[in-house]
């Protein structure tokens, strides 16, 4: 079943959303050569905390930490650690979702360390056009696979593959809720949208084939063929004319 949320469950979700931003900012502004993935995570769920929040993602099926940093071949749920440590040249997807008030709100980005290549470059610009164009499907009337396919298109004029074995949900009461939002379409159809849908729209794309595997850890699931990977993420609530993006 999906839900339309009222005004007042508008208001939640947008102040969960806002925590989720800084979080973003706050791990953006610690993002330097020699800083372990592990105290990106403990300095967000700090924030997280003090800002009267709660982590969404530790617990969650077991998922040990507050925040998913994924690095370069990771694709997403990439587990922090203190060993994990960040190079220059490196590129990290920083995905983070929290629960506020009974309400949950997600969101990701793929951050650089410091000069990267002019193809991860590259292969950044693309997915957060995935997003925005996604995004910008996002509006009553149209369908999810409005959504969907604008995404695709973006990766394949870009020469990316984007991945089909994770797909962006809807979010509310709970951290994934229906619909499911893939990032690719196999022609119109899915759920009409309305005013009031909140939806995570997630864009993961890859610099060489779509396969994912995941490691022996259980979560951090990584290219198969070892190249490089980026995610970009927002939560956002469909709109008459335009989507409201609230991460
Ligand atoms: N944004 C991701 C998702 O929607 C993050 C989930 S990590 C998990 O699935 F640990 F919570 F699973
Ligand atoms: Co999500």
């Amino acid at each position: 079943m999906t839900i339309l949320r009222t005004e007042e469950e508008r208001e939640q979700i947008r102040a969960a959303g806002k925590i989720v931003a800084r979080v973003l900012g706050l791990v953006e502004d610690l993002i330097q050569d020699g800083i372990s993935t592990d105290l990106l995570d403990k300095k967000a769920e700090e924030f997280i905390v003090d800002s009267g929040a709660e982590p969404a993602f530790k617990g969650y099926r077991g998922y040990p930490a507050s925040i998913c940093a994924s690095l370069n071949e990771v694709v997403v749920h990439g587990v922090p650690s203190s060993k994990i440590l960040l190079r220059e040249g490196d590129i990290i997807g920083v995905d983070v979702g929290v629960k506020l008030n009974g309400f949950f709100a997600d969101a990701a980005r793929t951050f650089k360390v410091g000069d990267v290549s002019g193809e991860a470059e590259k292969l950044i610009q693309a997915t957060k056009h995935g997003l925005e164009a996604g995004v910008k499907e996002a509006v009553a009337g149209n369908r999810i696979s409005d959504i969907s396919s604008a995404i695709q298109k973006t990766a394949r004029k870009s020469g990316f593959s984007e991945v089909r074995a994770f797909v962006g949900h809807g979010i509310g009461r709970n951290l994934h809720e229906s619909p499911e939002v893939p990032n690719w379409s196999s022609g119109a159809g899915g759920q009409v949208l309305r005013d009031g849908l909140v939806l995570a729209v997630e864009p993961m794309f890859n610099q060489g084939v779509r396969d994912v595997r995941v490691n022996p850890d259980g979560w951090t699931a990584v290219t198969t063929d070892g190249k490089l990977s980026a995610h970009f993420e927002d939560t956002i609530i469909v709109g008459v004319s335009k989507a409201e993006v609230i991460t």
